[in-house]
């Protein structure tokens, strides 16, 4: 595999300092990404819901109360660092934190505070499972989603997913963060073809990175993207 390919791996201590910028041949947005994000609004995604989706739902559901703006997603949360600070930072929230790989999840190195859950699924899944129960998080958060820097694969990217449109529904105050602005300037789109008012900017991280991939990236000098929500 091309290097510029592989996937993006968990950063460990010695791979601090030195991770590389995101290496793609898209300059802009994809310009096929307007027409996909239309297609996925017209159309239903009916793909089916994998039974340990629903199970990781159950788990959690629970403990959401759909009647206020109490919840904070973490999507694709990796291994959870971000969700215990997010859970420490709003202690009035409850902050539930999704990724599908359990062994980023188990790679636990805080103690989870009382108002964080973290959950393994797939987010194709389980965004609409939230949507249809009803979920309404005052911030959704998703940081560093993987880029998929390859034009050709567009459809990867959640934003040219069919299951982008159960994501923008969920609402909230939405917040990505990126080393890859392209990533960042295609969400943008996509949100604002669903009416979501937006604002991208340059992120400072400040003393605190919010995740792993967060300090890795700022540890090797590259600028970091935030777009936000701002209706
Ligand atoms: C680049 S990592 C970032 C992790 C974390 N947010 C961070 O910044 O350290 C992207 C994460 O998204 C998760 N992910 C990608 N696609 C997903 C999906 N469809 N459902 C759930 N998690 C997904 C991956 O397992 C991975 O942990």
């Amino acid at each position: 595999m091309n290097r510029r390919d592989a996937p993006a791996v968990d950063p460990g201590e010695e791979a601090l300092g030195r991770s590389r910028a995101v290496q793609s041949t898209q300059t802009g947005p994809h310009e096929a990404l307007e027409a996909v994000v239309a297609r996925h609004a017209e159309n239903r995604f009916a793909k089916p819901i994998a039974e340990y989706n629903r199970q990781a739902f159950a788990s959690v559901a629970d403990r959401v109360d759909t009647d206020e703006r109490s919840l904070i997603l973490d999507s694709g949360c990796g291994t959870g660092d971000s969700t215990r600070l997010l859970a420490a930072r709003h202690p009035d929230h409850l902050v539930v934190g999704i990724d599908r790989s359990a062994d980023r999840l188990s790679r636990r190195r805080t103690t989870t505070p009382e108002n964080c859950l973290l959950v393994r699924a797939d987010l194709i899944d389980f965004w609409r499972l939230a949507q249809q129960a009803g979920w309404q998080p005052a911030h959704h958060y998703l940081l560093y989603p993987n880029p998929e820097p390859k034009s050709r694969h567009l459809k990867r990217r959640f934003h040219a997913h069919p299951v982008f449109p159960a994501f923008v529904a969920l609402g909230g105050r939405i917040e990505a963060r990126s080393n890859w602005r392209v990533y960042l300037e295609e969400l943008s789109i996509a949100l604002e073809f669903h009416g979501r008012a937006t604002r991208l900017s340059p992120l400072d991280i400040g003393p605190e990175p919010l995740t792993l991939f967060e300090r890795k990236y700022a540890a090797s000098g590259q600028p970091l993207w935030r777009l936000t929500t701002t209706d």
